[in-house]
């Protein structure tokens, strides 16, 4: 009798969770509606609903481009673009929780216009207690460094004519018609509503454009 209870017990537990809702999001450094989406969708939502909730994967190439010749790349903004999706991939691979490496993206948005690509980083690793030796090593280590440039090329859809370009399970977030991105990620969300979706956010975001 006692069996049958738990048993049942877990299965209504379980029957109200459902899959996270998969969002990925394609950035690239010095980008300011990159910036703008990150500090003021990407991170208040997931500190809002949380993994449960939500499947971040981060992916910071964008409008970047592998050349032909060896380990050669050309990236929208210049030198310190590349440099700077460097060391997001770098912190993306050392720390996978977004709840560890997204801070560390959005603390560089917030003061990457006033000192060197490095140093904004390294302020922000240490702020927030990551490993600065290891991500700087990832950096500037040749071989790592260009592994994981071409794994984020390979994983930015070929088809984005704009960066912050954004995938809500398998399905475009239009920057262009969307607005609310809080609100779609609660809608898109099929398990019990969290009591945080009752609140919303709305925001219109800027792009950098393709070319
Ligand atoms: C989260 O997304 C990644 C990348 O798309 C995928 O490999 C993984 O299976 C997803 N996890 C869940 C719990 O859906």
């Amino acid at each position: 009798m006692k069996l049958t209870l738990a048993v049942s017990f877990a299965a209504a537990s379980m029957a109200r969770a459902a899959s996270p809702v998969n969002v990925l999001l394609c950035i690239e450094a010095y980008c300011p509606g990159c910036q703008q989406f990150t500090t003021d969708d990407l991170i208040p939502t997931y500190e809002a609903l949380g993994s449960d909730v939500m499947n971040v994967t981060v992916v910071p190439f964008g409008n970047a481009h592998l050349n032909d010749g060896p380990d050669s790349m050309t990236c929208q903004h210049g030198e310190d673009e590349c440099s700077g999706n460097s060391y997001e991939q770098c912190a993306i691979s050392l720390y996978p929780d977004p709840t560890d490496h997204l801070t560390f993206i959005g603390c560089f948005d917030k003061i990457s216009g006033a000192m060197a690509v490095d140093k904004a980083f390294e302020t922000c690793a240490t702020q927030q207690g990551l490993d600065w030796d290891g991500i700087s090593a990832c950096h500037d280590d040749p071989d790592k460094s260009w592994e994981l440039q071409q794994a984020a090329a390979a994983a930015t859809p070929s088809d984005h004519t704009y960066v912050p370009w954004v995938v809500i399970d398998g399905e475009q977030y239009d920057l262009d018609t969307e607005t609310d991105f809080f609100g779609y990620i609660c809608d898109a969300y099929t398990g019990d509503k969290p009591a945080a979706c009752s609140g919303k956010f709305a925001k219109k975001i800027a792009k950098c454009e393709n070319n």
